[in-house]
């Protein structure tokens, strides 16, 4: 079964044609120029998939050395996300299976999140069930996963997702958007133990994330040491945030790293209890923030103190790809999961469970 799969869910306009769940090509055009608002810009971002959309789909057919009537089936993101940017995906996907007489499925972008750690040969592919950590810009989940389709939400974000909160504290610090690679980046150089941020663990036992006090615990450390100019975090840009000047060298690279490593304790302690408790033995970690360098170290050496398998996708799976979604599309379509009229639909705040 050769699936075309669509993304447009945010900035990342992006096809990829799967056969029997081996990705054949993954086309990701990024929108760079959001950068210059200091995030992603709705309307911006939907004009560009429009402009894209249909070059991005040629590239991956030809890449895969595919004609588009040997597709038996198309998939596209059908939510969450931004409701225009989403919009664009799936009509074309709609009317380009449509054209062809070939089913549609619509996918929701945080299982196919979930399935990036599928992307890969057999034998290292996560075993049923497992626990998922999905930290990506817009959501932070811990998920017990039974089998496909069959989810348990163990926890989520109260408040920021562990994306959003890199890509704040970024701003804050100057260091453009996104934030979380150039975090990462710079983290390296960096001592974790400069400042000791805190640790949002929340009460006893809860699965539940929160990273908006850990935000402003870092705001008020750059307003208490001088470095800011204001104190509000949603200033107008360029009024308030600390220049790479201001900020450089060694201390930048120290709150990076003290940053960084208090939102991935967080992370780690979290995914590893839910493992424990649930009693499963392969653990995956999927979404933008698990190309974290730090994130993949200490998940991996927790690990091996643990005995837990664990599970990263491929650097070009991490983010958002066409890849993860016509890989669900194949699951569904393979299952004889029949397209629901709901699938056709964009929905802004599509939920996993
Ligand atoms: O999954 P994704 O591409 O889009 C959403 O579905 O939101 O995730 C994007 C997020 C951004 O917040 C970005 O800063 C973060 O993933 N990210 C990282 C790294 N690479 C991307 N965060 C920390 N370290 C990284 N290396
Ligand atoms: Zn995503």
């Amino acid at each position: 079964m050769t699936i075309l799969g669509i993304e447009t869910s945010c900035d990342e306009t992006s096809a990829a044609v799967v056969r029997d769940g081996e990705v054949l090509s993954n086309i990701i055009a990024s929108q760079l120029f959001h950068e210059k608002y200091g995030g992603v810009v709705p309307e911006l971002a939907s004009r560009a998939h429009m402009k894209l959309i249909v070059q991005i789909v040629n590239e991956a057919l030809d890449k895969a050395g595919i004609k588009k009537e040997e597709l038996n089936g198309v998939a596209a993101t059908h939510g969450p996300g931004l409701i225009g940017s989403i919009l664009i995906g799936l009509n074309f996907g709609k009317a380009f299976a449509y054209g062809l007489g070939i089913p549609f499925v619509g996918v929701n972008h945080m299982e196919a999140h979930l399935f990036s750690n599928f992307l890969t040969t057999p034998e290292n592919q996560p075993e049923f069930p497992f626990i998922c950590l999905t930290v990506s810009g817009g959501h932070t989940q811990l998920i017990y996963v039974r089998k496909p389709f069959d989810y348990l939400m163990l926890g989520q974000t109260r408040d920021d997702a562990a994306g959003e909160a890199f890509d704040k504290v970024a701003k804050m610090l100057g260091i453009g958007y996104p934030g979380g690679p150039e975090i990462d980046r710079l983290a390296r150089q960096g001592n974790p133990r400069y400042v000791k941020f805190p640790r949002p663990y929340l009460e006893e036992g809860s699965y539940d994330f929160s990273f908006s006090g850990l935000k402003t615990a870092v705001l008020y450390y750059l307003r208490d040491h001088g470095l800011l100019r204001d104190s509000r975090l949603d200033f107008p840009r360029g009024s308030t945030k600390v220049g790479h000047s201001e900020l450089i060298g060694s201390l930048l690279a120290d709150l990076c790293a003290s940053f960084q490593v208090a939102v991935v304790d967080v992370l780690v302690e979290k995914t590893i209890r839910a493992a424990e408790q649930y009693k499963v033995k392969h653990i995956g970690v999927a979404g933008g923030v698990s190309a974290n360098s730090e994130l993949r170290r200490r998940m991996k050496e927790a690990g091996q103190k643990t005995g837990f398998r664990i599970h990263f996708p491929k650097m070009e799976y991490c983010t958002d790809n066409g890849a993860m979604i016509a890989y669900v599309g194949w699951l569904k379509l393979r299952a004889g999961v029949s397209p629901s009229p709901d699938e056709v639909t964009a929905v802004a705040n599509l939920q996993l469970t």
